[in-house]
């Protein structure tokens, strides 16, 4: 039966232009989205942007805008990088979309109706970037930000709060039950044991920032950025609409978060969601950061990665795959160019794109470019059925984990095997020999192989897929469902259409000195 599968980024802030970290996101989102859908799921996948607070606001300012056209401007950024990233999103959600504003007004109406919202008044230290109060604690020397840094102002303001100690308890509950509910193992330990310390209530509104969705009845208040971002997840799916979209993908809810806002989502937001009576999410993932060459990444440092740029020099698919093949995804990780040309070189030209390379140019010059029937089998063709058979299946445990970087490698282990095998049977000796019977079986596992490798691989690399579809002479493979993976599937007969090779290698040598140049 097919499962009705949710899957979500965070919604990203306007005020900033969209960098790896982003695309990091997005394209792992895609991929989860992609693999559902393969294996028959009827998976839903938003995106979209927070441009609602403070931080939004002061940007608009300095750059002598109003915050919406801010907003406005900016948020083409993003739409153009999906798109040239290869992202199939479902829907994509602004946060000043008046289908958005409306649901939070209603949730907000709800909660303070029922008692889980009240009013009263704030008092505390509070970092006007980062918006938020610094709790007493975490207060840094001379009054400092433990996050940014940056000097904290003294704040009381009249506030609703929203009665998060209610739900340390329940929320302990849920996490003692559902060990899987937030990874990776080491996030899911850290929000136990802040769970276990009890929870404060929480601030959500204010009455000294106007850029915001206003309190329902009491507009002096606009609701804080989060509360309000946070229920994108919902407001996306028409909640609390009857028959809306909700009804359906609210069951199997999956968020992808950076780890840096692991709290709101595996805190805040479950709370806000047991208090509305709807499951938590079953799973928040929270990955890590990219440095780039070893330093952290900021716009002072000049370092931002820019996913157009890399688009443009790479192409989406070798960018998509070096995201989620470098760094196990959880791991903080490093990027480097070089580290990116290395595996374009290594993983896609040389083992990727030889086997459909070498295997075509083999089926063009002795069987007539059409992929040919199995004939004469040995016990070496029976090893490499067996490897298909059991990467499928390790592949498909590691993608539940969202463990890329292990189902990649399970998919290589496919791809090399599928090229040591024509070192193994050396098909131009059995052509030349006329040994036709071993050759058309030959030919025909490693068009099997590649089948198979185009349907695994069109979740990361989609552009890639399509082509091997192409010049395989195959179509309709990734709609195949639970039969795809099948050596019995039918392919004999298919006309092959040689095209230029998928990924051309580049001269580590001449690059660096292309790099040099440019510096
Ligand atoms: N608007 C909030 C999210 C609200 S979700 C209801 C926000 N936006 S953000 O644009 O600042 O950040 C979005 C994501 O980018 C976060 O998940 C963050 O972890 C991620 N990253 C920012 N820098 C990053 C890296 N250097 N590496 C990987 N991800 C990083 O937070």
């Amino acid at each position: 039966m097919s499962k009705n599968f949710y899957i979500t980024t965070p919604i990203y802030y306007v005020n900033d232009v969209p960098h790896i970290g982003h695309a990091y996101t997005t394209v792992a989102a895609d991929v989860i989205a992609r693999y559902n859908a393969l294996r028959g799921d009827n998976a839903y996948f938003l995106t979209g942007t927070d441009e609602h607070g403070q931080k939004i606001m002061r940007s608009a300012e300095a750059k002598g805008m109003t915050a919406q056209e801010l907003a406005d401007k900016t948020v083409v950024n993003f739409q153009e990088l999906w798109k040239a990233l290869g992202i199939r999103n479902d829907d994509f959600i602004r946060t000043t979309e008046k289908r958005h504003e409306k649901v939070v007004q209603t949730i907000f109406s709800r909660l303070l109706e029922q008692g889980d919202i009240y009013k009263g008044t704030y008092e505390g230290l509070y970092c006007v970037p980062c918006e938020t109060y610094v709790p007493e604690a975490q207060v840094g020397e001379g009054q400092t930000c433990p996050d940014c840094g940056r000097k904290l102002e003294k704040m009381t303001e009249e506030s609703y709060f929203f009665r998060l100690s209610k739900y340390a308890e329940p929320l302990l509950e849920y996490y003692e039950k559902n060990p899987q509910a937030i990874l990776p193992r080491g996030r899911y330990n850290e929000i136990v044991s802040f769970l276990r310390g009890g929870l404060m209530d929480q601030s959500i509104s204010r009455t000294t920032i106007r850029w915001g969705v206003p309190v329902p009845g009491d507009d002096r208040h606009v609701i804080y950025v989060w509360f309000d971002a946070l229920i994108n997840y919902l407001s996306a799916l028409d909640y609390p609409e009857e028959g809306g979209k909700w009804q359906t993908f609210w069951s199997v809810v999956h968020h992808l978060v950076g780890k840096d806002i692991i709290r709101f989502h595996a805190v805040i937001w479950p709370a806000m969601l047991l208090a509305l009576g709807l499951n938590p999410p079953e799973r928040v993932f929270a990955h890590g950061w990219w440095t780039v060459e070893g330093e952290k990444m900021s716009k002072s440092r000049g370092n931002v990665v820019d996913p157009f740029e890399m688009v443009d020099l790479y192409g989406a698919d070798a960018f998509r795959y070096f995201l989620l093949r470098e760094v196990p995804f959880g791991a903080d990780g490093d990027f480097s160019e070089r580290a990116l040309v290395q595996r374009v070189n290594s993983d896609l030209a040389n083992d990727l794109g030889n086997l459909l390379n070498r295997t075509l140019q083999m089926i063009d010059r002795f069987c007539g470019g059409k992929i040919p029937s199995l004939d004469e089998v040995e016990p070496l063709d029976k090893e490499i059925r067996n490897v298909l058979e059991e990467i499928v299946n390790s592949l498909d445990g590691h993608m539940d984990l969202f463990a890329f970087d292990e189902a990649l490698k399970d998919l290589w282990s496919l791809v090399r095997r599928g090229n040591k095998y024509i070192d193994e049977t050396m098909p131009w000796k059995l052509g030349k020999e006329e040994n036709l019977p071993r050759l058309n079986t030959v030919m025909h596992n490693l068009c099997q192989v590649l089948r198979t490798a185009a349907i695994l691989v069109s979740p990361f690399m989609p552009e890639t897929a399509r082509k091997m579809e192409e010049q395989l002479g195959l179509s309709g493979i990734f709609e195949a469902g639970k039969t795809a993976f099948s050596w019995d599937t039918s392919i004999e007969g298919a006309s092959i259409d040689k095209k230029d090779v998928l990924f051309p290698r580049r001269d580590l040598k001449e690059w660096e000195e292309e790099k040099a140049r440019e510096a």
